[in-house]
């Protein structure tokens, strides 16, 4: 086999979604230390401590700061390289959480045992949804007591609506947790807390009715084991392709903390998770074995220290071999653009690459050429599909509290809403500019940013809104009739789409009922901002 496709198929660029406190950045850093990519105590910890942090803007700063250095992850795990992708949580829960979404090709989904699925573990799932990304679950915290395995994973099927599949078994939880029966690899793994995994003992049991799985968990305990698995027979038997297809999702049990069940968990996962595949593009899909190069731009990072003005774009490769110094078409101006300094990140370092291959990201330094949604090529004139702008929950007005600097408020409004850090639109009845976002961080950059980059001042006001979506119709008049009537909840975003506001969920399915005639949609592609009008 080429050695470009040898490079494809060792690729597993994955992100974990998971709810607040669910476990995530412990089981990424048990993933870090299995590839022996760590410094345990070095940046994954620290967002940890400034999560909960206020808005200071030092704070802020800290913050981005730290999650440039965690916005990817790779390491190198049985001759995988894999890239975790962080998908930021709490406070600094943002558009950028979902559209990093996009750039994955598989999830890795954390729930904790004693409180099932978790309002943000929704949203994350809807997004994965929309493009079918295959999702392995960790059941996380068995040390605790908490909810019957049983329980958990009808939660899962039911809130989420995603069939399941368990991998492994637990053997029970909390003070009584004794272990796990690894049916993928059919091994009883012997939980001893706070020991390394490879301190854990691992017997190989093929036939439950062997006289050793007694000896090891108990009589007790064996027979509870025998009835689980009895039980579990109502799960349909794992089906790769079901998998890859998003259609089920198998389920692993353990403890991050305690280093328990991780190991099995990413064993399992290099073994079934998807490498890269296809892509949508304007002109069909296009394989990551295409020899020529192309990538997209899902997220942009720009410093918010006045004295270093420069931006990290976040490319992930598509197709072709990524070379440093030469120049690629940026599609959408057909303009040649050359990165001599592109960046790959590796664990917390951040190192100059001269390759990238198809399912890595790379930074790329830019002075303000790059939006979210380009894509580059080696010449082709395609577009990426797929990376869409998402429905904002929480919407302010802005007043402008200098009025000698009203250009640079506009101008600022506009150009951070394109970098993707809010979204900007205009609302219908008296053009007043209202951001909107999906996280309350980002109304302090913003601020901050506003402040320090553009020298304009302003105030927020918040509006009752909760929803927005993007509305269009094939009958005018519908549409005109609907605008007119709804006028103070419309607003147009920056390409001039309209989009209705609305307060509640209740209210917006009700217009979605009895507005036959129009389309309500709930993401746009950031790709019909870019191609040309
Ligand atoms: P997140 O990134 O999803 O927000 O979760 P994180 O890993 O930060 O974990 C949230 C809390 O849950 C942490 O406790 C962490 O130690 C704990 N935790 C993670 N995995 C397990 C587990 O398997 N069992 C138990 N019992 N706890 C677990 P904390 O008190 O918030 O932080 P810390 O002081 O322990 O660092």
């Amino acid at each position: 086999m080429a050695a470009f496709e040898t490079e494809i198929l060792k690729r597993r660029t994955f992100g974990i979604i998971s709810h607040p406190d669910a476990g995530k950045t412990t089981l990424t850093e048990k993933f870090l230390l299995f590839g022996g990519a760590i410094q345990v105590a070095g940046a994954i910890k620290a967002k940890k401590s400034t999560r909960h942090a206020t808005s200071d803007f030092m704070e802020i700063e800290k913050q981005r700061g730290i999650s440039v250095a965690t916005s990817v992850m790779g390491f190198d795990y049985n001759n995988k390289k894999i890239n975790i992708l962080d998908t930021p949580g709490h406070k600094d829960f943002c558009e950028d959480t979902y559209r990093t979404l996009t750039a994955v090709d598989s999830v890795i989904m954390v729930i904790d045992s004693t409180k099932g699925v978790e309002a943000q573990t929704h949203k994350l799932m809807e997004v994965c949804r929309m493009r079918d990304t295959p999702i392995i679950t960790f059941i996380n915290k068995m040390d605790r007591d908490g909810m019957t395995p049983i329980d958990v994973l009808d939660n899962i099927e039911s809130s989420l609506n995603i069939p399941i599949c368990p991998l492994s078994w637990p053997i029970g939880s909390g003070k009584s947790f004794k272990g796990v029966y690894n049916i993928y690899s059919q091994e009883l793994v012997l939980y001893q807390p706070h020991q390394k995994q490879d301190a854990h003992d691992t017997i190989k049991i093929t036939d439950l009715s062997d006289p050793k799985l007694e000896s090891y968990i108990g009589c007790e305990a064996a027979q509870q084991l025998l009835e689980d698995m009895d039980l579990i027979q109502v799960y349909s038997p794992f089906n790769v392709d079901d998998y890859l297809a998003g259609r089920v999702t198998p389920v692993f049990f353990g403890s991050a903390l305690n280093n328990f069940g991780v190991k099995e968990l990413l064993d399992c996962f290099i073994d079934i998770a998807p490498s890269p595949k296809a892509r949508d593009t304007t002109n069909g899909k296009i394989e990551p074995n295409d020899p020529a190069f192309s990538g997209f731009i899902f997220k942009i990072h720009a410093n918010i220290d006045p004295k270093h003005r420069d931006r990290i774009a976040f490319l992930r490769v598509c197709s072709g071999v990524f070379e440093r110094q030469k120049k690629y078409v940026h599609v959408r101006t057909q303009k040649l653009i050359r990165s001599v300094n592109p960046t790959a990140f590796m664990a917390q370092a951040k190192t100059v690459i001269d390759e990238a291959f198809p399912g890595d990201i790379i930074g790329l330094h830019d002075t303000g050429q790059l939006k979210i949604g380009d894509t580059l090529t080696e010449g082709h004139l395609v577009h990426y599909t797929g990376i869409p702008s998402f429905s904002p929950e929480i919407f302010k007005t802005v007043k402008n509290m200098d009025p000698m600097k009203s250009k640079q408020l506009k101008k600022g409004l506009e150009q951070l809403s394109e970098e993707g850090v809010a979204q900007l639109f205009y609302r219908e009845s008296d053009n007043q500019p209202i951001i909107g976002t999906v996280g309350v961080l980002q109304f302090d950059v913003i601020q901050y940013r506003l402040e320090h980059e553009y020298l304009a001042q302003c105030r927020f006001e918040p509006l009752g809104y909760t929803k927005a979506c993007w509305i269009s119709s094939e009958n005018p008049t519908a549409l005109n009739d609907f605008v007119r009537r709804r006028k103070h909840q419309i607003a147009k975003d920056k390409s001039g789409r309209l989009v209705f506001l609305t307060e509640t969920k209740w209210s917006l399915e009700r217009e979605i009922k009895e507005q036959a005639d129009i389309i309500f949609q709930f993401t746009s592609e950031m790709v019909e901002d870019t191609l040309p009008k």
